[in-house]
């Protein structure tokens, strides 16, 4: 047997930039107790949401996930020649066929990279960073464009108060390139897939139901081994965190995890649910800009990041912020 080229690889793989879009059109609690059967009190208590953005028909998945991915990649300062893979997070595309990656990346002016879509639910965005660090890791690319992009409004029963209180629509997006110390630690990841129809889109149905109880003692009981071992890999601790941005589910859940883990009072926790509701593979993106446009954030922090729902999947990492 010919003994094969072995792929130069970097050393690490660091975040370049991050980018967002969130849609024009705010939908405020107050305005969702006019169409059902629910109020500003329960949602605020139960899951932290004050207001979410949802998308108007031209802000299509593919417009979204290309200006987040437009302003990410400006922040990295890179051409998008530079770009050699695009990966697309989406658990809301109707129609499967074309993915989304060669069209996104053909509309930022990438010019023939790996691209391809990743559905992944919930932890979509953090299953696609580990995958390109680990291309770039392996000499499979150089730089990489990882977009969260969901129109969760297309995919929820507007008139259900278990969901449409919850689920938003927005996109996020992050430029990693090759670096000679790693900038993002391995991801940790994996799936309890005998939780599968916890959440779904049941055979028949248009629309997203959801076991809310249960995933939530999912979240808060089985994901605190994840976020350990993301930090033990990347070899740091609690104390190391300057950021916490896990999904953005529900902000009970958010603090249960941050109470768990115990992080020093300095850790900035990610509380954008609040302004963007659930946007499933876009929270932690968006969560992480927000942070840094707030200036609550800074280039050089330390981020612990997970995103966790529909699979059961899971996914976390730590990185440095750019
Ligand atoms: O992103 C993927 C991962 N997803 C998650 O992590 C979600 C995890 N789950 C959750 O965040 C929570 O379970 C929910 C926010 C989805 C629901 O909160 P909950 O505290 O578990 O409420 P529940 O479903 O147990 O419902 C409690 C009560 C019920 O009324 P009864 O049966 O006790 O009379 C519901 O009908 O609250 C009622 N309810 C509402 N009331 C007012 C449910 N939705 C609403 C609503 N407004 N929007």
């Amino acid at each position: 047997m010919t003994t094969l080229k072995r792929a130069q690889g970097a050393a690490g793989a660091r975040v370049l930039g991050l980018g967002a879009y969130r849609p024009r059109r705010r939908v405020t609690n107050a305005d969702l107790a006019e169409t059902m059967d629910t109020s500003d009190d329960w949602i605020q208590s139960r899951v932290g949401i004050a207001e979410r953005r949802w998308a108007e028909p031209d802000e299509t998945l593919i417009e979204m996930a290309v200006a987040a991915g437009g302003k990410a990649l400006a922040a990295s300062g890179l051409s998008p020649d530079a770009i050699d893979l695009v990966i697309v997070a989406s658990a809301s595309l109707r129609k499967p066929i074309p993915g989304m990656g060669p069209l996104v990346a053909h509309r930022l002016g990438v010019t023939r990279p790996g691209a391809f879509d990743l559905n992944a639910g919930c932890a979509g965005f953090c299953y696609a960073l580990g995958l390109a660090t680990d291309s770039i890791s392996a000499g499979s690319a150089r730089n990489a464009l990882v977009i969260g992009v969901e129109r969760l409004t297309d995919v929820t029963d507007l008139t259900d108060r278990g969901t449409a209180v919850i689920f938003a629509d927005g996109a996020g997006a992050m430029v990693v390139g090759a670096a000679d110390e790693p900038g993002i630690g391995p991801v940790v990841w994996g799936s309890d897939g005998d939780q599968h129809t916890a959440i779904s889109i049941p055979e028949g149905l248009p629309h997203m139901t959801m076991a809310g109880q249960a995933v939530y003692r999912w979240a808060t009981t089985k994901l605190t081994e994840t976020l350990l071992q993301a930090m033990e890999k990347a070899g740091v601790g609690p104390a190391d965190i300057d950021v916490f941005a896990p999904h953005q589910a529900n902000l009970r859940i958010v603090e249960s995890m941050a109470k768990k883990i115990g992080f020093p009072e300095s850790t900035v926790i990610a509380r954008d649910i609040i302004q963007a509701g659930n946007t499933s593979a876009a929270s932690v993106p968006l969560a992480l800009t927000a942070l840094l446009e707030s200036g609550e954030a800074k280039s050089g922090d330390t981020a612990l990041v997970l995103g966790y729902g529909a699979g059961l999947t899971f996914a976390g990492q730590v990185l440095n912020l750019p």
